[in-house]
């Protein structure tokens, strides 16, 4: 009997000591890991849920792609539409415009928050992008707000006592000044109100649209550390240009090459690849060859990737061996 109470003690000590276990310090890095989308790879894109889980897995930053309501709620979302990851065509039959889209800027805050998020599936088909990820339709999500997701992170870097940034990203600034709306500024309001205002402030903003990310910096006068997205190949001019307003690049990391890192380096840009993920590997054998190109051939300065946790990983075990070989050369 003494021995049983005994052993349910020291179990349950054990227990308690791994439900208080401090999560682990980092080892400093100059590379930088994004969560896109949050730990998108294993819960539905920018749910709270995929959030929370990409914060348990310590990257630097945590990715919001931002679209706007019809009320002007800044929207955690990648797309100006709906139906790719929500069940709105079967809750809103009737709310398509003329070519057969739903769009989040025809609904209100409250309605969207009546939508569930299912894991991106193609609207003709029904079928899940990424089969082996999490099975569309299980579970319960709900979309969220920009004011929703700061107060996530901002809240867990108080309990935990860590420092996670966010990385905004305005999407389609172009259609939604066409639809009478300037989402940049509402972003920056949020973003202000919140406390990110400047280069020390843990935010990097995004965007691919450069007539907007040159406005945002000369225009609407933001000191934040801006990021120009790039999803083809771009000319040394091209970068010369970027470097007038924005302080890094976003390229695909398809369309990298030895000749833009170092012209975008002698420029004194940041670059942050996007997207490594470890069901989409392309040429590449396995998830660390994607790695190794990705920071020991390219030499990026950080990665947007739909699995934080492996590449949280692969930095920290080349830090180790990093740290390990200057120890022993000392
Ligand atoms: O913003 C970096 C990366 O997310 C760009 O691609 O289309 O996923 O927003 P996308
Ligand atoms: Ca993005």
């Amino acid at each position: 009997m003494r021995l049983s109470i005994v052993l349910i003690v020291v179990l349950l000590l054990g227990c308690q000591k791994k439900a208080i276990e401090p999560m682990k310090p980092k080892l400093k890095s100059d590379k930088i890991v994004i969560a896109h989308r949050g730990a998108s790879g294993y819960l539905p894109e920018h749910t709270i849920a995929a959030k929370a889980m990409a914060y348990a897995m310590q990257p630097d930053y945590i990715e919001q792609d931002l679209v706007l309501s019809k009320d002007n709620i800044p929207i955690v979302l990648h797309d100006i539409y709906l139906d790719e990851v929500t069940d709105v065509a079967e809750k809103f039959p009737n709310r398509k415009r003329e070519d057969g889209r739903y769009y989040v800027i025809d609904f209100a805050y409250e309605e969207l928050k009546l939508l569930q998020v299912l894991e991106r599936f193609d609207p003709k088909t029904g079928q899940q992008v990424y089969p082996r990820r999490f099975p569309k339709g299980k579970s319960s999500f709900q979309l969220h707000s920009l004011y929703e997701e700061i107060e996530l992170i901002q809240g867990l870097n108080q309990s935990t006592t860590n420092d996670i940034g966010i990385y905004p990203e305005i999407k389609k600034p172009a259609f939604h000044l066409k639809e009478g709306k300037d989402i940049s500024q509402i972003v920056l309001d949020v973003l202000r109100l919140y406390g990110y205002s400047d280069k020390e402030d843990n935010c990097i903003l995004q965007c691919f649209d450069n007539n907007e990310l040159k406005r945002i910096r000369q225009e609407l006068q933001s000191e934040l550390f801006l990021v120009q997205l790039i999803e083809s190949e771009v000319t040394k001019e091209h970068l010369e240009a970027f470097s007038s307003y924005a302080d890094g690049v976003g390229p695909w990391y398809k369309v990298v090459s030895p000749q833009f890192i170092k012209e975008a380096q002698e420029l004194g840009l940041k670059i942050h690849g996007y997207t490594f993920r470890a069901d989409d590997l392309g040429d590449f054998q396995d998830f660390d060859a994607l790695f190794d190109y990705g920071f020991n051939i390219l030499n990026l300065d950080g990665v947007f990737t739909d699995h934080p946790d492996k590449v949280v990983s692969y930095l920290h075990h080349l830090n180790s061996e990093k740290q390990d070989s200057e120890t022993s050369s000392e």
